[in-house]
């Protein structure tokens, strides 16, 4: 019986959430890591088992289903070794605009972004509460502080994670356990190739300099998330995107804001 503590990342076949699963086996966590696609969470098993001689469990499944959110939950409910939550599942939308914008796919986003973690978030702090320590990292986006045509739900939902965020903290007070609301900009991932999005122009049109690497924001957020001093709920790790959002929700600068959105986000 393993003694070490215990990771759990959900949206760990790809991406950011891979790198997730690859630092905290680094660190010496074992995980229990889970997405849809279960042969590629089979084959990072193998890969950090054999790097790092950790334990890796794996259960895959759809995170937008309610019955399949209940099995996790019980799962981390009972793990007296929880040290790690990172909820990273997700997905972008070529949403369209309202109302042309399918009910059921914006439904699962719901579900996937919103629901999942909070679930998972009440699930982690009955053991991280009992240890007195833990750390919660849920994955929201800059998108999160702003509003624009054709993405509702996505905001919306990533704005959702970070009050939730900011709010569960508070819960925690008096208890060594930290959350963090991760906000990265463009990150290269297949985030931009997948399904809902490979009609989307964004990916075209975002250029070279706003883009950041997977491995790069993560290993930030990690450090971030466990600093002593100066630890922010909101994590924006990089500069250019901090500036970004203070622009696009300040008021006093509108005008550069609407010059910026041409008018679309408010
Ligand atoms: N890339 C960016 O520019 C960017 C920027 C800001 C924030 N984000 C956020 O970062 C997070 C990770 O995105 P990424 O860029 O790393 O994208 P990614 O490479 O496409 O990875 C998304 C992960 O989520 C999993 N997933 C998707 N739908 C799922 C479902 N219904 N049930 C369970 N797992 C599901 C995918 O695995 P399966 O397909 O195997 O299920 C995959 O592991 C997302 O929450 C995204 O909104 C991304």
């Amino acid at each position: 019986m393993s003694n070490r503590p215990l990771a759990v990342v959900t949206g760990a076949s790809d991406g950011m959430g891979k790198e997730f699963a690859r630092e905290l086996a680094a660190m010496g966590n074992d995980l229990l890591l889970t997405a849809r696609r279960g042969y590629v969470l089979d084959s990072l098993k193998k890969e950090l088992e054999a790097a790092y001689g950790i334990s890796v469990e794996t259960m895959p499944m759809d995170l937008s289903e309610l019955e399949n959110i209940r099995m996790l939950e019980e799962k981390i409910e009972s793990s007296d070794r929880l040290l790690w939550l990172v909820n990273c599942a997700g997905f972008g939308a070529g949403e369209g605009v309202f109302p042309d914008v399918s009910a059921d796919v914006e439904t699962r986003m719901l579900l996937l972004h919103n629901v999942a973690p909070m679930r998972l978030c009440r699930a982690a702090l009955i053991p991280m509460k009992i240890n007195g320590r833990g750390f919660i990292i849920n994955v929201a986006s800059v998108a999160g502080f702003l509003a624009s045509r054709g993405a509702v739900d996505y905001s919306a939902t990533k704005a959702f994670l970070i009050t939730f965020s900011r709010a569960l903290q508070c819960d925690c007070a008096g208890t060594d356990v930290h959350v963090q609301a991760f906000c990265p900009g463009f990150v290269r991932t297949g985030f931009h190739d997948s399904e809902t999005m490979k009609n989307s122009p964004l990916k075209d049109q975002v250029p070279g300099f706003m883009w950041d690497s997977a491995p790069r924001v993560v290993k930030k957020s990690i450090r971030a998330v466990q600093k002593r001093h100066f630890r922010r709920v909101v994590f924006i790790p990089t500069l250019f995107y901090r500036l970004i959002t203070r622009i696009m929700s300040g008021r006093l600068l509108a005008p550069v804001r609407i010059l910026l959105t041409g008018g679309q986000t408010r």
